[in-house]
Order: structure tokens, then sequence, then C-alpha cells
């Protein structure tokens, strides 16, 4: 059984689609990500997904649980850490924890075993009498997931849990889902980060609504039909307009303060642009063929969905 089902799922808010007609899955122990810009339906399908929002139309599965028949039940069954996640700032970690145990229904029995626990995934232990609002944005968000799956739940929904920390706080957080992945945890994660998004099994890519793109991290990069060159050049917005004019080219973008050149074929080969740049009075530093990243994934891909709703709408 797979820990997320979801078949045809819409959303609606009046005439708006914010989902659009998704379907994906998600098994036990596989760390699913959901990319996509600001607004392209992420948290909405999350919130769906928990119970919290009615579907307009399809099916969904959490844990085998229909969110449609029986949202009061998905609840006990999964963690949910919101872009806001919820915890007290006036209250100390260890009151944090009580509490939430408190609402999962945690039998009193089991709550010291399971504070102790979670105190230790998190990493937390030592800090159990520090007030929220002195901890660090980093160790906040680790308590807030710690907070989430104090019930062990099947399935694992964060939504942006990682914005606004440092990558090594990101990190960590990272080695915290893969320890609850790899016993069994179910987690569907979004992200903005493309090297937290190289760390999912898969990636579902998402623009306004639809799952345009769904896959492993490696084989997402084999959509990319031609070569990708990185290109470090004198007058960097000069030369983006330059290639892009140059015939078999699919995207030019900005890659930190170099260039990424997507060609639709191999034949636009290094030579050819070179020559173009340099004939422009473009000083080239650098020109080299480079594996596709995520990133150039997502470029693609969003260039390609945009032309595709430009040929509907003509
Ligand atoms: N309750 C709501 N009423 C109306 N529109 C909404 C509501 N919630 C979200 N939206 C809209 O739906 C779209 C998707 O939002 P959201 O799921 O939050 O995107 P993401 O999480 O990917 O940034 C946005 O255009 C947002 O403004
Ligand atoms: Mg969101």
């Amino acid at each position: 059984m797979e820990a997320i089902l979801t078949q045809g799922l819409t959303k609606k808010f009046g005439a708006f689609v914010a989902v659009d007609n998704v379907s994906f899955s998600v098994s036990a122990g596989e760390v699913f990500g959901f990319l996509g810009p600001n607004g392209a339906g992420k948290t909405t399908t999350i919130r769906m997904l928990c119970g919290i929002l009615p579907p307009t139309a399809g099916q969904a599965l959490v844990g085998g649980v229909d969110v449609m028949k029986e949202p009061q039940k998905i609840r006990g069954n999964i963690g949910y850490m919101s872009q806001r996640f919820s915890l007290y700032t006036d209250l100390t970690v260890a009151e944090n924890l009580t509490l939430y145990a408190g609402i999962y229904g945690i039998p009193e029995n089991a709550v010291k075993r399971r504070l102790k626990e979670v105190m230790e995934l998190s990493a937390l232990v030592g800090k159990e009498d520090a007030l929220v609002v002195d901890l660090p944005t980093g160790w906040r968000q680790r308590l807030a997931l710690g907070c989430a799956v104090l019930h062990e739940p099947e399935v694992l929904f964060l939504d942006e849990p990682t914005s606004g920390v440092d990558p090594a706080a990101r990190q960590a957080f990272w080695e915290l889902i893969y320890q609850l992945s790899s016993q069994g945890t179910a987690v569907l994660v979004t992200t903005h980060y493309m090297e937290e998004a190289e760390q999912c099994n898969r990636i579902g890519m998402i623009f306004a609504g639809r799952l345009v793109a769904m896959n492993t991290p490696t084989l997402l990069k084999e959509r990319i039909p031609g070569k990708v060159y990185e290109v470090e050049a004198g007058d960097t917005i000069r030369a983006s307009e330059i290639m892009r004019q140059l015939p078999g080219i699919a995207e030019v973008s900005p890659f930190g303060r170099r260039l990424h050149v997507l060609t639709e074929t191999d034949t636009t080969t290094r030579t050819k642009l070179r020559q173009a740049l340099t004939k422009a009075g473009i000083t080239v530093s650098s020109l080299e063929q480079v594996a596709p990243s995520l990133e150039d994934v997502f470029i693609y891909v969003a260039q390609e969905t945009a032309n595709e709703n430009n040929k509907k709408h003509r």
C-alpha cells in the first residue's frame, strides 16, 4: 500500500485552479520533494492531504485513508510541519513537547519515553528548559519536527521546513529527515533549495498547480535533450542576448556569476558559442560543457510548460 496516493487531485478557489489534476504516490520510507515557485500550489496540496482543506475533485488516500471521506482519521496518522511552524515561543522545549504529546493523545505511560526519544532525535538533549524564544532558528526547526513526529506518524509533511536557516543547520535537518525515512516514514517535503531537492528520492516539479515532471533527480536530468554549457563572459547581459539568438539554443539563464546555456540538440558546439561571443567583442574567460543540474532541469521544464501554455492560448 502506498503511503500517499492521489488521483486527479484538484482544488479550486472560486474560478481559480490552485491545484490542477495532480496524481502521484509516495511509498513508505520514501522522501518525495515538491519543487515549484511561490504560488504553485504546494501548500494547498499538503493541506488537502492533511485533511484540513477539502479537495474540489479527485481522490487522495493517506495511509490508506480517504481524505474526502474520513479527514479526522488522517490526522492521527500524519505529522505536519507547516510553513510557519507553530511552536509556543514563551514555553520551554520540554513544555512544547509535553503540550503536543497531549494534543496527539499519546498515552500517559508512553509520554516520557517519546519525549526522551524525540529530544535525542532532534539533538536537543540538555536544552529541555530553554525557552523557545531564545533558540536559534535551526534549533526551533528541529524542535518543530520533533513535535510533528511525537506520535510516530507513518506520513510526514514538511512545508519548506528549512527556509531561513543557514546551510549547516539545513544539512543537520536533512539528516533528521533521512533518519525518519530509514525507519519507514514516508516524507513529502517542499523546498526552494535545489541542493535539497537533489537529496530527495523523487521530485515532483509543480507549476501553476500542475505537476509537470516527476522522477528521480538523476532521471529528471536526462530530460534535457541537448547539452549544458557554463559560460563566464565579460558582459553577461549581452552575452546572454547574443547566445539566445543563435540557432539551437533552448535557454540561457544566470547561474551565479556565470551563464548556463541549454542547447536543443548536440549540434551547438563550444566552438560555435565561443565564436559568436568573440565576434561580438565579448571576452570569454571560460566556456565548458557541464553536467545538467536540477536547476537547469527546472528552468527547462518551466520554459517547456510556458511554451505549451502559449500554444494552447493562441
Ligand atoms: N484560501 C485561499 N483562497 C484563495 N486562494 C488561495 C487560498 N489559498 C491559496 N490560494 C492561492 O492558491 C495558489 C497556490 O497557493 P499555495 O498552495 O500556497 O502555493 P505554494 O505553497 O506553492 O507557494 C496561490 O495563487 C494562492 O494565492
Ligand atoms: Mg507554500
